[in-house]
């Protein structure tokens, strides 16, 4: 169960059940590698998270190690496994959580006449019985059990009614009510939510969770009106990454709750001064960059351009914020150090950006940290961001950028030499190309030689002036799968050829992970 004293509609305390390792990880280009996983897990876990969606078991076998490996490290938050009804499915989950402190298995099933009659081909009755099945089943193998009646915004009342009592009773101890193509409004889910306290006659024997998809833009707004009705468990993602539009924001949901106390007075577990790191890091290992205006996290969330709001703000902050950019983790991007900084310099600013390298991956950011101050004037907080979020990001990569040397100008053609270290072999080729990009990335194919196709570029500035860091992000894709790679240098052409690399080791992880051989349910990972 979670913890005592939370998850009842009396208390007002809100569980946040954090999915970003899971239903994040199905936003298309958005793969983790273990160790990415792994690093995310344990931030979550020290910001206070009350659930942790490691993964999908039966999905792969690398989805299944993930599953493991983060049930083995992380200490206080439950962490918990996907598993459609079936048996295979829902024991593959117990097995990858039998190293859990504290495991849960969240087992789902479709429940709308659209999702019965199309995906699963079943009657309701026999939607009725899997439900029992495998809950029964499920809780048989662990007693912490969440059941999720998947679209069910879309489902008819009395049938959800039906649904939700029977996984009760056959031993769910939270039931989560999915807005699975986040179709729904907020006095509308508000309402689903109250409905079901109201009718579902056990419905006090578990906690009620929400589950809200971005499609509309609903998804925090939805999320809320659930509390507000009695959810005590709301699912949600760093960022809001998730499939297609995504899912309800945890930053927005914890953030609103603790500035609006007066209109929503619930608690929740989290260190909301550990919200911009968790940002960044998901940012930086999924390569997706985090919109400008997004709030709370986006870079512009905290700025203020015009005169008139700075000349509030400089009078009292209260006259334009409503939060403060500490309490989220946010400090001012200051002028920080130059090229005579040592090491314990460089150690205590990371611990107070908020990060804890290990001793191999602080010497290396150290050296690039070098690097870059001997190129640029200035160093801020921003450029050592976007450094130490790189190599963060190519923690176990096969393939390593060495070194590019690149002739570009208006008189072609551009020509570049690259030299790249792959699986320990160091190979070199020269390449042209229209133009210095191209035949960077021309370089690589020759070097890797591939089929993925070009998705995305996109180049921009991580501070101001002609010597800013360059972040660029690169997608490819190959067989239907998308990948992001990012890479951050002075020279764009450097980043660009470290955001390719980054997204071909993408690619590599993704290919090892639906192999044949490696057990999958391809349907399964886009459910
Ligand atoms: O959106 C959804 O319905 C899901 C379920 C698996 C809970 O992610
Ligand atoms: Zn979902």
């Amino acid at each position: 169960m979670a913890d005592k004293n939370t998850g009842s509609a009396d208390s007002n305390r809100v569980l946040i059940f954090d999915t970003t390792l899971r239903d994040g990880e199905q936003s298309p280009g958005a793969s983790m590698t273990l160790d990415e996983k792994l690093q995310i897990a344990e931030l979550l876990d020290d910001m206070g998270v009350d659930v942790i969606e490691a993964g999908f078991p039966i999905a792969s076998n690398g989805d299944f190690e993930s599953v493991r490996e983060v049930a083995r490290v992380v200490k206080n938050a439950v962490v918990c496994g996907l598993a459609r009804a079936g048996v295979k499915d829902i024991e593959r989950a117990a097995d990858a959580l039998r190293g859990a402190k504290r495991g849960r298995i969240h087992t789902f099933l479709s429940t709308s006449p659209v999702h019965m009659k199309h995906k699963l081909q079943m009657e309701p009755e026999q939607v009725l019985e899997a439900v029992v099945s495998s809950v029964t089943h499920a809780r048989n193998l662990v007693d912490n059990v969440e059941w999720s009646p998947e679209d069910a915004t879309r489902t008819d009342h009395d049938f959800l009614c039906r649904c939700v009592e029977a996984a009760i009773k056959a031993g769910a101890t939270t039931i989560n009510i999915p807005d699975t193509v986040g179709y729904s409004v907020p006095a509308e889910y508000g309402a689903l939510i109250a409905m079901l306290r109201e009718r579902v006659p056990n419905i006090d024997q578990a906690v009620i969770s929400t589950h809200c998809h971005n499609d509309l833009g609903l998804a925090v707004a939805n999320s809320l009106s659930g509390v507000a009705n009695g959810a005590r468990q709301v699912e949600c993602t760093i960022n809001g990454i998730g499939e297609r539009a995504g899912n309800a924001a945890l930053e927005e949901i914890v953030m609103a709750l603790k500035v609006r106390q007066d209109a929503m007075p619930y608690e929740t577990g989290i260190d909301t001064t550990m919200i911009a790191r968790a940002s960044r890091l998901v940012a930086a290992v999924t390569a997706f960059p985090v919109q400008y205006n997004k709030a709370i996290v986006g870079q512009n969330a905290f700025a203020h351009e015009s005169g008139i709001h700075q000349d509030g703000m400089l009078k009292n902050n209260q006259t334009y914020e409503i939060m403060t950019p500490e309490s989220v983790g946010i400090t001012k991007s200051s002028l920080v150090m130059g090229k005579h900084s040592g090491r314990h310099a460089f150690r205590e600013k990371l611990r107070e950006l908020g990060y804890e390298l290990g001793q191999n991956a602080m010497e290396d950011a150290f050296t690039r940290f070098k690097d870059l101050a001997d190129k640029k004037k200035f160093v801020f907080d921003d450029d050592i961001i976007a450094l130490v979020d790189d190599e963060v990001a190519r923690g176990s990569e096969k393939i390593r950028f060495v070194s590019l040397r690149v002739i570009a100008g208006s008189t072609g053609p551009q020509e570049a030499t690259l030299e790249l270290d792959v699986e320990g072999t160091r190979k070199s080729v020269t390449a042209t190309g229209s133009g210095p990009v191209d035949a960077t990335f021309n370089a690589i194919k020759e070097l890797v030689p591939h089929d993925a196709s070009l998705q995305l570029y996109q180049v921009h500035a991580v501070t101001e002036g002609t010597d800013a860091q360059a972040e660029v992000s690169v997608r490819l894709e190959e067989a239907g799968k998308t990948v992001t790679g990012r890479g951050a240098d002075t020279d764009t052409l450097v980043a660009s050829a470290r955001a390719y690399v980054s997204a071909l080791n993408k690619l590599l992880v993704k290919r090892q992970r639906h192999a044949p051989g490696a057990e999958q349910a391809a349907s399964a990972a886009s459910e």
